[in-house]
């Protein structure tokens, strides 16, 4: 009796020392790899960084964080939480911009490593050695990690800390890559562009930008310097506030006759970029609305939403099927419109108001991240804040 137990106490210890062996030397094979180096390893000295890019959508863009991505990857692809999942019997293409970690390592459950459900993490961009261009040779696209080499040993930086010559990293090996930290080339790999599988663009940020012309550098306006460092919130259509930097609107109003008031709107698009750009459902209407004599509604220019009775007023990416109704991206086969505001574009709305009770008008313009049908799937009390409209504008006058 004894001796059976002293022998299953043995083997116990034995497996017990034989796992946490193992598990030892495969924590410091992956510690050896720059791709698994946490975001919390590098919180302890650039606190302020890390906090801004805990709130980003860097770091909350897998299907286990971001609710929107979550819902268009489950059903496309399937689950974040099964490893092999394959699309199309390949390798999910998504991963290699919404979990790069993963993506590099093949893998597709994202609990399986920390790093892999922390997204767009500092190692992500800061490994980037050079940008190969999102144009494969044959034609096709290289997207996200494919699109990028990358160093697995050396951290890159802007360089903006070697003003002394001999500065090194304290605890990574690291270079001064600015050609590709301090241009568009560190973000193009993920924000060019992006076909579905029947190649209808989808996201196409780059794209806008080598059309209009512009050099603009993204990090002037998504990355700029406060107290001294380079902002990572990397604001976009999840703030409001960065939304409305992009849109100057305007009212002009003259009476045409004694009866007819007639209302100029101006839209102007700040940005070297389509407003609003990015995702194809994101989207931004304007309201206008005529008001009398004690703040009373008396004329609006919709009834329910624009895009069922002012589509003037509805700047949106329409995408649709073979028999040109709407499609939702993965499905589209055609572009039916855009009707977006394009890099630098100003444009104007014309409406014709009644004159006599009308004292003034006021106009105002809202951006969603999802369009009004696609708002639908997302009722959970959190999701709140993802299908409410942001005011982003307001312009308004009194009539003499
Ligand atoms: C989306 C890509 C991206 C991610 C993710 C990212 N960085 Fe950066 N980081 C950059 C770029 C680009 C610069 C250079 C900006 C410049 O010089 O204008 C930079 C600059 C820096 C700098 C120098 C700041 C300065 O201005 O002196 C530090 C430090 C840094 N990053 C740390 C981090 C840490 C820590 C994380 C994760 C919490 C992180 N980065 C995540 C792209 C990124
Ligand atoms: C032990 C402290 C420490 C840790 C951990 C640490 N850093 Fe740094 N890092 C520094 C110091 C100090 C500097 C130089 C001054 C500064 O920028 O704050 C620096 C500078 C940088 C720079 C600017 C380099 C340049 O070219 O200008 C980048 C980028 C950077 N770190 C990224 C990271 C990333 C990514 C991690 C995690 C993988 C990390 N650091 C972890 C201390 C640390
Ligand atoms: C490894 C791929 C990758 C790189 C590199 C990258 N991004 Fe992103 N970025 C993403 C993904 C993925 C999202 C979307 C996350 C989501 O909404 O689920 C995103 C989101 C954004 C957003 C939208 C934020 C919002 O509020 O919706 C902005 C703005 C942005 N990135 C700017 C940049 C800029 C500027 C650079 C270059 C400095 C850059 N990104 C580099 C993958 C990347
Ligand atoms: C002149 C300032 C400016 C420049 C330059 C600029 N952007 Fe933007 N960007 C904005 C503003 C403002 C918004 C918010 C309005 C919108 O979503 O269209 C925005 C939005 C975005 C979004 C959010 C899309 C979404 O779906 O939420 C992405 C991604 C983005 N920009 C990427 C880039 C990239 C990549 C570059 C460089 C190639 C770039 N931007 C250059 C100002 C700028
Ligand atoms: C080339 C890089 C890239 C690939 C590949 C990619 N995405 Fe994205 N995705 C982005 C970027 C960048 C954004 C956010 C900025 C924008 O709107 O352009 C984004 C945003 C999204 C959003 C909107 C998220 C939000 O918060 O509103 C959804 C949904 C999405 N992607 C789904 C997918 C799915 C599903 C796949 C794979 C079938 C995929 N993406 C492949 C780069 C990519």
């Amino acid at each position: 009796m004894l001796v059976s137990r002293l022998s299953s106490v043995f083997y116990l210890l034995f497996i017990l020392l034989f796992f946490s062996f193992s598990s030892a030397n495969g924590a410091k094979k992956e510690k050896d790899l720059l791709r698994h180096v946490s975001a919390e390893e590098c919180k302890t000295c650039h606190e302020d960084i890390y906090s801004q890019w805990e709130g980003s959508m860097h770091a909350n863009s897998t299907a286990l964080k971001d609710p929107i991505h979550g819902a268009f990857y489950t059903a496309v692809v399937g689950s974040p939480e099964k490893e092999g999942v394959k699309k199309n019997g390949k390798y999910p293409i998504c991963l290699q911009c919404h979990s790069p970690a993963a993506a590099k390592d093949g893998k597709t459950d994202l609990t399986s490593n920390e790093v892999y459900n922390e997204g767009v993490n500092c190692v992500s961009c800061h490994t980037i050695t050079r940008f190969k261009g999102t144009k494969k040779p044959s034609g096709g696209l290289r997207l996200g990690m494919q699109a990028y080499a990358f160093s697995d040993t050396s951290l890159q930086g802007p360089g903006t800390n070697h003003a002394e010559a001999d500065w090194e990293h304290p605890i990574f090996a690291s270079s001064a890559n600015p050609e590709v930290m301090k241009t568009n080339a560190v973000c193009m790999g993920c924000h060019d562009k992006r076909n579905n599988s029947n190649k209808v663009a989808l996201c196409q940020t780059g794209d806008e930008i080598a059309v209009s012309g512009d050099s603009n550098n993204c990090l002037g306006c998504h990355m700029p310097i406060v107290n001294g460092k380079a902002d990572h919130s990397l604001l976009g259509g999840h703030s409001a506030k960065m939304v409305g930097k992009g849109l100057v609107m305007t009212l002009s109003t003259l009476s045409k006759d004694a009866k007819t008031l007639v209302v100029n709107i101006k839209l102007a698009n700040q940005l070297p970029h389509k407003l609003p750009t990015g995702a194809p459902f994101r989207n931004i209407y304007i309201k206008l609305t005529g008001y009398g004599q004690d703040g009373m509604v008396v004329w609006t220019s919709t009834q329910s939403h624009p895009a069922k009775d002012d589509k003037k007023a509805m700047l949106m990416y329409s995408l649709g099927d073979a028999k040109g109704d709407p499609a939702p991206p993965p499905k589209a086969t055609q572009v039916l419109g855009d009707t977006r505001l394009k890099p630098h574009e100003t444009r104007k709305l014309k409406y014709f108001l009644p004159a006599a009770k009308i004292v003034k008008v006021r106009a105002v313009a809202y951006y969603d991240l999802l369009l009004p049908p696609m708002k639908k799937k997302f009722t959970k009390p959190e999701h709140e804040e993802l299908v409410t409209s942001k005011i982003i504008a307001v312009a308004e006058k009194i009539i003499e």
